[in-house]
């Protein structure tokens, strides 16, 4: 199941936030309920003492009023709201323990490059994690300012590109969470997306297993033809396929390309059809990405795209 608020708390730090806001909720609705009373008792209380022949009223002494409602409760209110922060504050871990697993997330206009530095995976826009696990994620980024935001696991933390910072989380139990950037980073900030999969230890490790194998073979000339054009064509200077080509340095790794859920960080879906769309111009999906138009004929789109569904 997919969980993508922040009140929907899997883990936790998420635990910790949403248990702040709910506290930081219910006050606001007993202060909101008491004021709205006083406000209506005073409404009632003013009708019955205006003098009816002049609609006017005796002035009374306000400052009892003042001084309570005024001073005392903002202090009592605001005081509880700062105590329960840093105790939330505290309850948040801001170091790694030795026992967390890495994740190295790397913020680019516009998707999230994810390595596994001592699992050696690389791959982008899905992170798995294994439940029960702390994870440090390292942040930072390529170019601007992002945000790494997983609200149902809590956190959010800017990547910034001068500088890494650390953001603890774990997931209590297998499942989906939406994430997103959330620092306004240019025109495709808001298709900027991340899932993270929580899985048991046992599927965390078949996953790994499965990421730092070397690209797929192409079966089948179709295939084939298109293995040879990724290496010729344009493709291979921006993208690493491990196993054919590693110089590729500004786009996504796409050696397990079709494990993938989706393509554009979340923009289309990983289907054939959109993938085809998305090769022939990616403008058309998702404007003003890096990767340009290709030039290719439809034959040799069709032997590219073969390629690449391949790529599990
Ligand atoms: Cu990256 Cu907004």
């Amino acid at each position: 199941m997919l969980a993508a608020g922040a009140l929907e708390p899997r883990g936790p730090v998420a635990e910790t936030i949403a248990d702040l806001w709910w506290f930081m909720f219910a006050l606001g609705l007993a202060v909101f309920v008491v004021f709205a009373a006083l406000l209506g008792a005073s409404l009632i209380r003013r009708r019955h003492e205006e003098d009816p022949s002049t609609g006017e009223r005796a002035p009374d002494a306000p400052s009892r009023w003042l001084i309570w409602g005024g001073v005392v409760l903002p202090l009592v209110v605001v005081t509880a709201v700062f105590g329960a922060t840093v105790v939330a504050m505290r309850d948040t871990p801001t170091t790694a323990p030795s026992e967390a697993l890495v994740v190295e997330v790397v913020g680019h206009q516009w998707w999230w490059e994810v390595r596994y530095p001592e699992e050696g995976v690389t791959t982008a826009n899905v992170v798995h994690v294994p439940v029960g696990r702390p994870v440090a994620f390292r942040l930072s980024s390529a170019d601007v300012i992002h945000s790494f935001w997983v609200p149902s696991l809590g956190g959010k933390m800017d990547a910034l590109p001068d500088g890494t910072n650390t953001l603890v989380l774990q997931a209590d139990e297998a499942g989906e969470h939406r994430g997103a950037c959330a620092e306004f980073c240019g025109l495709q900030h808001a298709r900027m997306d991340l899932l993270v999969v929580a899985e048991p230890a046992e599927g965390f490790a078949a996953w790994v297993a499965g990421q730092r194998e070397l690209a797929a073979e192409a079966t089948g000339a179709l295939a084939e033809r298109g293995r040879e054009l990724f290496g010729d064509a344009r493709c291979a200077s921006c993208h690493v396929i491990r196993g054919l080509t590693e110089v590729g340095v500004e786009g996504p790794d796409l050696t397990h390309l079709a494990s993938r859920p989706t393509i554009g960080a979340g923009a289309a879906g990983n289907t054939a059809m959109e993938l085809a769309e998305w090769i022939a111009d990616p403008h058309t999906v998702k404007e003003g990405v890096k990767m340009p138009a290709t030039d290719l004929d439809e034959e040799d789109r069709a032997a590219l795209l073969a390629y690449l569904e391949g790529l599990e």
